[in-house]
């Protein structure tokens, strides 16, 4: 079963709540990392918790909410194998998952309703990764070569 983490900032506290609700009824698994409130908070802490859940297995899939989706898709993106989309619509949702193999779906906000917002991330949950050898290549081709010795 997918194992899916949660977390977002201040900026993305309400949204993450409606999205946890959503997503327990949806049967969905999910552990949610923080924040618990609406007081500020650095985006990259948490970016980085739910990364390193997905680089040592604990989590399959994550959804990371902040004011935009940016700051927390830069800081996820730090972290090889982690391959986070800050997107505000279905399509670009759907595309992330089937062409882009992205594990983290970074929302915003401040940027879409809940509405939209759940869409997308049902979208998101229910595509699956286009496993033609032209996207498995360039995915490959998306971590940075070891450096030379
Ligand atoms: C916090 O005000 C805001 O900067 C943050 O939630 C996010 O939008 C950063 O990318």
């Amino acid at each position: 079963m997918t194992r899916l983490a949660i977390a977002s900032d201040h900026g993305g506290f309400k949204l993450k709540a409606a999205l946890c609700k959503a997503l327990d009824g949806w049967g969905v698994a999910i552990d949610d990392l923080g924040v618990d409130s609406t007081a500020s908070a650095d985006y990259p802490d948490y970016a980085h918790k739910l990364s390193s859940g997905i680089q040592q297995g604990r989590y399959s899939l994550g959804v990371l909410v902040c004011g935009t989706g940016i700051g927390m898709s830069i800081a996820a993106n730090k972290h090889p194998g982690v391959r986070a989309a800050a997107v505000s619509d279905p399509y670009s949702a759907r595309m992330s998952r089937e062409h882009n193999h992205a594990n983290v779906l970074c929302l915003g906000e401040r940027v879409v309703g809940e509405g939209l917002a759940l869409l997308i991330v049902r979208t998101w949950l229910d595509a699956a990764p286009d496993q033609d050898p032209r996207h498995l290549r360039r995915i490959d081709k998306l971590e940075l070569p070891d450096p030379p010795t």
